[in-house]
């Protein structure tokens, strides 16, 4: 293969590897039976409180009645006493989304009569049961062009197979003659009314209320998470499968991420409501968005050294260490600038999170004028491992670090023993940096939930490249 063929071909591989790792989910959310059964409780609820507020319309029509003549009749001020849902069930349909069957569910409606035949005119109550109602609905679930979720009904229908109305009044006999007439044109308008309810209620209460999701937020001064939809949900035969993008972001400059999420499949477990994946490519955007956005850059001086540790950063203390610093720069306070030359490379695997950053420390001489002399760089690698929790819909952390060593990576000061400066490095990351970054990391980040979500008997759980965290989850209906 001649050079620029082979450039093709790679081209075409990178090409072809981009398309097929652009669409991995960088988080994945999965919502279980146990999860869709509790969503479905609110869900009727919601549904029977719509239902028992739909209005009917005024009804009026003749009828011939032997000997007496043409009757006109009027059903006015129809009202749904209540309407019950006892038994429904809601189950995902393999790559098709979800379905809901409600059965033997009933009504009760009241209203008024009238009535006007040769020169007689009356007027009384009636009652209305409806009795063996069936409603299936199915749903389809999905996500728009800002990767927000998106439900809407796909198909619904209503049978209803028994309904008696019971007239009294002193001419009620008469209605109750022509009781199926009436029965017949009730079913009708409720099949169809009980739908148009189905279909308003997921559009303006269940589509409003996915919607809270917040796909993209802002977490802090600097950073931001994307959560926004990689594909419509997945509906399987146990779970509703959604794939976010997960992925942190620099608010002041979002760049693209040089890596790529790798495939994340979840394990079987169903014992939670909903579980969360997050994988490797999650922890590294943060990692990559922190360090891009200057948020690893960590000042030390003088006074953030503990006053239990006798020790000043000034240069008449470093002499003791770099010689050379008692004739350069005599009696001058110092300060230590840290930062990140890369962003550190988080591991996830079965044993937790763990990393090896590597930060370089600048060391700088004040001068009487204020201005800084650079004076050596170090450069400081260790092991780092991360505890991570789950508190208020939030993932925290805490990092805890192992022996650091040290290496000189730039002096203007000469060379000097770093391993002298071993001691004093070890209470500067530990005392000072550390507790620190743990103080932000124990305000932890948002997951991805909706309003009025609380999630409880979380877990979390380790794997090669994701995190796993299992969860029950409470809704807090509005008051
Ligand atoms: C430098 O630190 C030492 C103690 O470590 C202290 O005695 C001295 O006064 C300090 N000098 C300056 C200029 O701060
Ligand atoms: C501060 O003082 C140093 C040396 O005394 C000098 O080189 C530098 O230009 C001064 N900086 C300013 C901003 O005056
Ligand atoms: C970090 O861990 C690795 C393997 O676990 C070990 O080989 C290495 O010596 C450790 N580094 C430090 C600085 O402790």
């Amino acid at each position: 293969m001649g050079l620029q063929s082979l450039a093709v071909a790679c081209g075409a591989l990178a090409l072809c590897l981009a398309l097929t790792t652009a669409t991995n989910p960088g988080f994945v959310v999965r919502i279980t039976q146990a999860g869709l059964d509790y969503a479905h409780q609110h869900g009727i609820a919601m549904l029977e409180k719509k239902l028992a507020e739909l209005t009917l319309p005024d009804m009026s029509g003749d009828f011939r009645v032997l000997r007496v003549g043409k009757v006109h009749y009027e059903l006015s001020r129809l009202r749904l006493r209540s309407f019950h849902l006892p038994y429904s069930r809601i189950s995902p349909v393999p790559n098709v989304g979800l379905q809901v069957a409600i059965s033997n569910a009933f009504a009760e409606l009241d209203g008024d009569w009238r009535v006007k035949m040769l020169f007689i005119r009356d007027h009384g109550s009636f009652d209305l049961k409806v009795e063996n109602v069936y409603i299936k609905i199915s749903l389809r679930l999905g996500s728009d062009a800002t990767g927000k979720p998106t439900i809407s009904t796909s198909d619904c229908s209503t049978r209803i197979s028994k309904v008696r109305v019971l007239f009294s009044g002193k001419f009620g006999w008469l209605y109750n003659l022509f009781h199926s007439a009436i029965e017949s044109k009730f079913k009708k308008i409720l099949e169809s009314k009980v739908c148009d309810s189905v279909a308003e209620s997921v559009h303006n209460e269940l589509q409003t209320y996915v919607r809270t999701l917040p796909v993209t937020a802002k977490i802090d001064a600097r950073t931001g998470i994307d959560y926004s939809f990689v594909a419509p949900p997945l509906a399987t035969a146990q779970s509703l499968d959604t794939g976010l993008k997960g992925e942190f972001y620099s608010l002041a400059h979002r760049s693209t991420v040089p890596f790529s999420p790798l495939p994340l499949s979840l394990p079987s477990d169903h014992d939670r409501m909903v579980y969360f994946g997050a994988s490797s490519y999650f922890f590294n955007t943060a990692s990559f968005a922190y360090h891009t956005s200057g948020a690893l850059v960590f000042e030390i001086t003088d006074a953030m050294i503990p006053k239990d540790v006798d020790f000043h950063l000034n240069t008449s203390t470093f002499s003791a260490f770099v010689p050379q610093l008692e004739q350069m720069y005599p009696n001058m306070p110092m300060k230590l600038r840290l930062s990140t030359p890369t962003a550190p490379f988080l591991n996830v695997g079965p044993g937790g999170i763990s990393l090896k950053p590597v930060v370089d420390v600048q060391a700088y001489a004040i001068l009487p004028n204020s201005s800084l002399a650079p004076l050596f760089v170090l450069s400081l690698t260790g092991n780092v491992s991360a505890v991570i929790d789950v508190r208020s819909g939030h993932i925290v952390g805490s990092l805890n670090v192992g022996r650091i060593k040290l290496s000189l990576k730039d002096s203007v000061v000469g060379t000097f023993q770093v391993r002298l400066l071993q001691s004093i490095m070890n209470i500067f990351a530990s005392d000072i940096l550390l507790p620190r970054l743990n103080a932000r990391l124990d305000e932890g980040f948002p997951l991805p939930l909706p309003d009025r979500i609380r999630l409880l008997n979380t877990f979390v759980r380790f794997h090669q490249n994701f995190l796993l965290l299992g969860a029950d989850v409470h809704f807090q209906p509005k008051a």
